[in-house]
């Protein structure tokens, strides 16, 4: 049982078996609250910019209430912007002026967020953006706000990306020594290639422009265990699928399986953006995390707060859809992996099979009439119940019931008889104790 994936430099123990995490996208664009890029896709001007940081006053912040409801929605991890690509900090760092504690705030927003998420059991993960639309010597490039200003050369020219380099350097620093144990450390994101966007003078960034060599060696040298992303360029602990649904397990350029996770939001944006409308169905949320985790993924799932400090109505009404669902199902979700490549899952329905091989789980997205078929599972199956009350499913093998004798039924079948209305659960699962 089991299957072997590309041996990672950082502690992915824990993280394989946790298997649900919370994102948490929030900055003084979510004053803005039209989508964290909005300072690039608008070419918003510093000096109205700025004025979100003047009135960043989120007076109902609560990071305990958060961490409650991560909790509550079955997300055993958290991983937090710490800055974003505007180049805000949500922590005191000593190397900027542009930063939580110089707003109306006037407190370390991070330092709460890893207290309270740390006092919930739940393990702690930063977000830092390696692109800063607000560094002096971030040079100017085709995502850039400042990228149609008429003087955007004479502005950008003279940048100094090392020096940049170097800041990243000590806030890394500082994020990784004053705030404890750090579990995850989420970098974002690089765009080396060239782009037709790109003016004669501009150019995209990667590894080398972040000096992610020493960027990452200091990460483990203040962290060992740290699990890092591959977003540098630099393959490392985790690759991260992003607002896509991959079909199979992802393997590395070499082909070999590598530990993963796929990031996805509520809804259209990752910061809070009061008019977007795509909210995501109870139904698609759970099918997200069960599609992932079906596969060998993990699922990490946005919320976007807003400038006020809580998580507004939509994203509560999401993490209660995951609360409901993993109260009664979660064992098909932690310490389960891709099902053993024999089980084939029949239509409309994914497999989950525990780390120890004895536990199978059938999760049913869409519930049939009176009979699950099975191939593969007869005399392999001692007992059968639904997850969410362990209430008995019972089950024939090699045969359907209802004169179907003197049909052709394949030897290995194995039929689940299940009761014609879907139990009051979003995704149905059924547990398969293996003999
Ligand atoms: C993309 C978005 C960025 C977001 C990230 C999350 O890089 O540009 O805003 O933080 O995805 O994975």
């Amino acid at each position: 049982m089991g299957y072997t994936t590309r041996k990672t430099p950082g502690d992915t123990s824990w993280f394989v078996h946790d298997r649900f995490g919370m994102f948490i996208h929030w900055g003084t664009y979510a004053m803005a609250a039209r989508h964290e890029w909005v300072k690039s896709r608008e070419c918003i001007p510093e000096d109205h910019y700025n004025l979100y940081a003047k009135y960043f006053d989120p007076d109902l912040y609560d990071a305990k209430e958060w961490a409650k409801k991560a909790k509550a929605a079955g997300m055993k991890y958290a991983v937090m912007t710490t800055k974003h690509h505007e180049g805000f900090c949500m922590f005191d760092s000593a190397y900027t002026d542009y930063k939580c504690t110089n707003t109306p705030a006037g407190r370390d927003l991070i330092r709460e967020y890893v207290d309270a998420f740390r006092a919930e059991g739940l393990k702690v993960g930063f977000y830092y953006s390696l692109i800063d639309w607000h560094h002096p010597e971030f040079p100017i490039d085709r995502i850039h706000p400042r990228r149609n200003d008429e003087d955007a050369y004479a502005q950008s020219k003279d940048r100094n990306m090392k020096i940049y380099a170097e800041y990243m350097r000590n806030q890394v620093r500082e994020l990784l020594t004053n705030y404890g144990k750090i579990d995850i450390l989420w970098f974002d994101f690089s765009y080396s290639k060239d782009d037709p966007n790109d003016k004669p003078w501009m150019k995209g960034k990667g590894k080398d422009d972040w000096e992610a060599e020493e960027l990452i060696a200091l990460a483990r040298s203040l962290q060992p265990g740290i699990i890092i992303d591959n977003r540098t360029e630099i393959e490392q602990d985790l690759w991260t699928p992003e607002q896509y649904q991959p079909l199979e397990w992802v393997r590395d350029k070499n082909g070999e399986r590598v530990v993963w996770e796929a990031c996805q939001t509520f809804s259209g944006s990752w910061g809070y953006y009061r008019d977007e409308s795509t909210w995501k169905s109870p139904e698609m949320l759970i099918r997200m995390l069960v599609n992932t985790v079906s596969i060998g993924g993990n699922l990490l799932m946005n919320v976007g707060p807003t400038a006020r400090g809580y998580l507004d109505y939509r994203a509560e009404a999401a993490l209660d859809v995951y609360a409901n669902w993993m109260k009664y199902n979660s064992r098909s979700i932690y310490g389960c992996t891709m099902a053993d490549e024999e089980f084939k899952a029949p239509a409309d329905c994914r497999f989950t099979q525990s780390e120890d091989g004895k536990r199978l789980y059938l999760l049913i997205f869409a519930y049939p009439f009176a009979h699950i078929q099975l191939r593969g599972l007869a005399g392999k199956v001692e007992y059968a119940q639904f997850l969410h009350d362990a209430s008995e499913v019972k089950f024939t093998e090699g045969k359907v019931n209802h004169f179907s004798e003197g049909t052709t039924v394949a030897e290995d079948l194995l039929v689940l008889e299940i009761p014609p209305v879907k139990p009051n659960t979003v995704v149905p699962v059924i547990e398969l104790f293996l003999k």
